[in-house]
């Protein structure tokens, strides 16, 4: 499957974005074996949460299964509840908007801004003031009459979402915000970091984001009683372990110690990994930035960006191939590159859910192409993705 993200590619093909395994993996990884502290709990688990608050400034972390799982929880902490509403970014990975239904919820899809594609703060604000209603405490959807509960930005492509006026009415609201921060790991907005921003944030670790442990997930936050609840329900909600004891429905969603093993390894490897990004992101920028229809993606004066996948604008009418034209061309030079999501508004998944005035995220899904990212993309290998698309065939 070469277009699996993250997945091993056969020599001579670029891929989209690996992980990059050069650190104290192996290491760490046989300290587990040789010492059989290989599953949920473990040193590598305590160490690898400790490490991951501490580089996002917030009080506790709790190490989940996947990213996926970790919004899970997250919603379920911050007591959504079902039937309740979370406004959510169009433009993103499915996740989000699947974790909000696991939990009964539904999703209000807000539209992408047009300068750094993340979820527009201006929509965000205007549908909770213009479409919604306070009745006895609680802000309400007008059209639905449903309880409006949260604020789900996602960070997408590693970049900040504009967060400031998205706290602001959070806090009129009395909103819970929660960050999926999983493609953004490092990324800083206003010099804070992505993930200490809103009350709950959450990492991902899949095999594709900037850091890896094969799967995995982090949720951090500075409540320390939703930290102490977020940990009892990925445990399967344990209340006597000796006599199995249980009084909620809990989930089997921690990480293993092996996996928090590569994850501490990987760790100590990130402020290089970022650098190396942000190298590649200057190159890629600098060299396309010139080509008659091609818009490299552009970073905010207020965001410090991991440019986890950097990806362009294709305009048709000017460049001649429209997006999809030129991933197919670049596929045929082993050059593999990838559009942004369906806007998740027109997904199948999610028919008959709301969403607001959602155009941006549609055009950006169109023109966009994200090309190879790895942290180990070589310079020659950038050369040929650039080459190939300033000179198109
Ligand atoms: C925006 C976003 N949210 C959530 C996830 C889910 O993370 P995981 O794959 O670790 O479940 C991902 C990616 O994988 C993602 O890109």
């Amino acid at each position: 499957m070469p277009f699996e993200p993250g997945a091993p590619v056969a020599k001579g093909i670029i891929p989209l974005c690996v992980p990059e395994i050069r650190g104290n993996e192996w290491k760490y990884i046989k300290e587990c074996l040789d010492t059989n502290w290989v599953s949920s709990v473990g040193p590598f688990v305590d160490r690898f949460e400790k490490g991951l608050a501490d580089y996002a400034g917030a009080k506790y972390a709790i190490a989940t299964v996947n990213g996926t799982a970790a919004l899970h929880i997250a919603l379920l902490v911050a007591g959504v509840k079902p039937d309740d509403e979370v406004l959510v970014s169009a433009l993103t990975f499915i996740a989000p908007a699947n974790a909000i239904r696991y939990v009964g919820a539904w999703p209000v899809f807000i539209d992408a801004e047009p300068d750094y594609w993340q979820m527009d703060p201006q929509k965000a604000v205007d549908f909770l003031k213009q479409e919604c209603r306070w009745v006895n405490d609680e802000l309400r959807n007008k059209a639905t009459k449903r309880r409006v509960k949260a604020i789900l930005p996602v960070h997408i492509l590693g970049h900040p979402v504009d967060m400031d006026p998205i706290l602001g009415v959070a806090q009129k609201y009395n909103l819970v915000v929660i960050e999926d921060a999983t493609e953004s790991l490092g990324a800083k907005y206003k010099g804070r970091m992505v993930g200490h921003l809103g009350d709950i944030a959450c990492f991902s670790f899949n095999g594709n984001k900037i850091i890896t442990t094969g799967g995995g997930g982090m949720i951090v936050t500075d409540n320390e009683a939703w930290a102490q609840k977020a940990k009892y329900l990925t445990t399967q909600a344990k209340d006597e372990p000796v006599e199995y004891i249980h009084n909620e429905i809990g989930y089997n969603y921690r990480l293993t110690n092996l996996q928090a093993a590569m994850g501490c390894a990987q760790l100590e490897q990130l402020g290089d990994y970022i650098t190396a990004k942000r190298r590649i992101a200057a190159t890629y920028s600098e060299q396309l930035t010139n080509i008659d229809g091609i818009k490299p993606v552009t970073e905010a004066h207020w965001a410090s960006g991991i440019f986890w996948l950097y990806t362009i604008l294709v305009e048709e009418s000017k460049y001649g191939k429209n997006s999809r034209e030129l991933m197919r061309y670049l596929g045929k030079l082993g050059i593999q590159a990838r559009p942004l999501w369906q806007p998740i508004n027109t997904s199948p998944a999610h028919r008959g859910c709301m969403e607001y005035q959602v155009k941006v995220a549609l055009e950006l899904n169109q023109k966009a192409l994200s090309l190879p990212s790895s942290v180990g993309l070589m310079p020659g290998e950038q050369q040929r993705v650039i080459d190939a698309i300033s000179k198109p065939h």
